[in-house]
Parts: C-alpha cells; structure tokens; sequence
C-alpha cells in the first residue's frame, strides 16, 4: 500500500515538473513575410568574400513591455532606431557566430547550435540584456535556413555565416539598462575569413580585456577596443594581434578573433578560458578531436618567453588561431619585442589534420562520434 502512494506521488511531480516547463516554454509561432523578388541571381557563389552579401530574409525578435516577443522572419532591410537608442551610447550590444553547411544530397547542419545559445545567453547576462527563450532562437533560426536554403553555399571552404545579434533598441540618455531590445539573424553566404597564413603581432602594451570585465561575452565593445591596436599592427606589416594578460603580458591569451594554439614538439597547448578569453565552440571541439587523433593536448597558461624560447631553439612547430569565421588559420610566423620569429614550413601538420577533421564533421563527409552535428529539418 505504502508502495502504491509512493509511486502514484513520484508520477504527480514528474508529471507536475514537465506541465510546469511546457507552460512556462514559449511557443514559437513565426509569422512569415517573404521577399517579392529574391536577389540571389546577383550574387557569384563561386567566388564568395566573408560577411558581405546577405540572404533575402532575417530573422527580428523584439523585447517590450518587460518580455520577448515572438519572433518574425521579413526580408533583410535596414532598421530604424531612435538617436537615443541606448545601443549608441552605451554599447549593450552582443553577438553570435555560427555557420550553415550544405551536404552533396542537400541537406542542411549546424554544428553545435546550442553551444552559440547558450552562449549568447551567458553574454547577454553580463551586458544586463534580458535572456532570449531557447525555442525563439533554435526554432527562428532553423524556420529561417529552410526558408532561405538556397542560399547555403555547398562548394568546399564556402558556407552560410549567421550573426545572430542582440541590442538595446530603447530609448533614452540615462546610464542605464534600456527597456526594449531586438534580436536579429542575419546571414552571408561566405567563403575564406583569411586568404593564407597570417603574421602575428604579440601585444606589449593595450590589452582586450581585464579580470572581472566582458572578454568572456562576445560583446560588441570587445571588438571596437581591439582596432585601433590592430591596426599599429597592420602599419607595422602583421595581420593580427595576439593578445596577452592584461596584468603582465606575460602570457599568451587569444588572437584577434579566434582562440590561439601552439605546437612545441608534438604537443599542443592552448590557455584555459577565463573571465577574460571567450569559450570558442572550435576550441573546445578542437581540443576534442585532438585528443581523439592521439595528440597530446595540453590545457595550460603559457608564457610569451616559452614561445620565444621554443622559436629560438627549434621546438616550435605550429601556431594557429581557431574560431567560426576562420575556422583554423595557420600562423605564418609572429612579432615580439622588435624581433621577427618564422615558423617553419612542415609537410604535415595538425593545423591542417584537425581542420580536415572539423570541417568533414560540420559538412556531413565523415562520422560525428561526438554528436555535434545537427541537421536542420
Ligand atoms: N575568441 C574571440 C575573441 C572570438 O571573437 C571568437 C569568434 O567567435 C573566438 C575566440 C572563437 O569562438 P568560436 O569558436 O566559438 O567561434
Ligand atoms: C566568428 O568567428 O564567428 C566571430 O564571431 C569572429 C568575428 C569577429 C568574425
């Protein structure tokens, strides 16, 4: 008897638990509007720049009146925001970098689309930007790709950058949090973020984040601080920085827009993420594969002067950056302290083997023995 009331008790909160979340889930029903006349007959699919064309439609959710909205597909146009749109002022402004990849039978994937959500969430917490319910975000962006399928490029190396993106959108100059908000998907149909190797600055002196600051969330500020430093390192003939702590300088920490790897002998180190380094999708799927390749990986801080030693005596192999957009981009060699340092030249390296890796994965042309991958459907 005392069995009976157990088990009919335990059924009551389960069943009690899931009503709970489904009412509090929000239902996603997306109102369509579509393009009269699609553009995408102007656009060279086979020779694609990174981020400059954009699919006939985008994806816009609104928060008003203390709550998100539901979300409207409507054809990508300009948006119209009032001068004293906090975003302006203030900067509360986060992002999202995520790809679409076509298969030969034409499916459509997404690797690891869960990972950006939860991410831009974790982002949006620290900008004081209300967080975005999970369906509006997988169900508008997976309503969106079927929509605007076409625009997937299906060609190696080519596929649909999405940039979903949120910002205060209300009104007014006080210093504070604003009151209304958008969330937009846009997407580009995209091909190479870097033509070739990329020569490497490592920063002495400015700094990309700070202890207890934003470099963990993918702020927009974040970038716009980044700049001006790149651009000395540009006039002084490198592509991009590496940035290091902002207390010492002491030790390697990301590379412009992506997480940075470095080979010494056969072992590949990267730093552990921190308030200060964003959490990049492809560093931690990277670290993965490696070591299921049998590489050895280390997670670990490492010191400029390490690097430096390692170039001096030969036990520097490899140096790349790792992110959505770029994917991997090998390090063709770096700047330090008004010393040039070349990285060798190597038949076979794990720049090339874990992109090969990765890149198979995310396009459906090998096994995903993690469960990365997901089709859009
Ligand atoms: N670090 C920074 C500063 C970035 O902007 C990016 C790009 O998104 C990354 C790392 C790599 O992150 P992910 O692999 O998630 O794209
Ligand atoms: C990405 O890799 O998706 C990024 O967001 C980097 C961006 C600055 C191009």
């Amino acid at each position: 008897m005392l069995k009976i009331y157990f088990l009919s008790y335990l059924i009551s909160v389960v069943l009690c638990h899931k009503i709970h979340v489904m009412i509090n889930e929000p239902k996603c029903n997306i109102k369509i509007t579509k393009v009269a006349q699609s553009k995408i007959n102007e656009v060279d699919f086979d020779n694609l720049s990174f981020g400059s064309v954009f699919a006939d439609h985008m994806l816009v959710c609104n928060y008003k009146n203390g709550k998100w909205q539901e979300p409207e597909i409507m054809p990508y146009q300009p948006i119209t925001l009032d001068p004293s749109a906090k975003i302006f002022h203030y900067g509360q402004s986060i992002f999202e970098g995520m790809k679409a990849y076509k298969d030969a039978d034409k499916n459509i994937w997404l690797f690891r689309p869960l990972e950006n959500f939860k991410r831009l969430n974790i982002s949006a917490k620290r900008l004081a930007i209300p967080e975005l319910p999970e369906a509006y975000f997988m169900d508008g962006l997976k309503t969106l790709l079927q929509l605007d399928k076409d625009w997937i490029p299906s060609k190696d190396g080519s596929s649909l950058y999405i940039r979903p993106f949120m910002f205060a959108s209300g009104e007014g100059f006080h210093a504070s949090p604003a009151d209304a908000y958008k969330f937009i998907i846009a997407c580009a149909p995209s091909g190479a973020y870097f033509s070739g190797k990329v020569k490497v600055l490592i920063e002495e002196k400015y700094s990309r984040s700070a202890n207890g600051g934003v470099g963990f969330a993918k702020a927009g500020g974040n970038y716009a601080g980044q700049f001006y430093p790149t651009q000395l390192a540009v006039e002084k003939g490198y592509q991009q920085v590496i940035w290091t702590d902002d207390t010492t300088h002491e030790y390697i920490e990301e590379a412009g827009a992506m997480n940075i790897f470095i080979r010494i002998n056969d072992t590949l180190i990267t730093g552990p993420t921190s308030d200060r380094i964003l959490d990049g999708i492809t560093r931690k799927s990277i670290i993965d594969i490696a070591k299921d390749e049998g590489i050895d990986v280390e997670v670990r801080k490492i010191k400029v002067t390490e690097v430096v030693e390692a170039a001096k005596n030969g036990t520097l192999k490899e140096m790349f950056g790792a992110g959505t957009a770029a994917v991997i981009s090998p390090i063709s060699g770096f700047g330090f302290k008004d010393n040039d340092y070349d990285l060798p030249e190597l038949d076979s390296t794990y720049a090339a083997r874990l992109k090969k890796r990765i890149t198979d994965i995310q396009t459906n042309k090998a096994d995903d023995p993690f469960g990365w991958r997901m089709k859009v459907q």
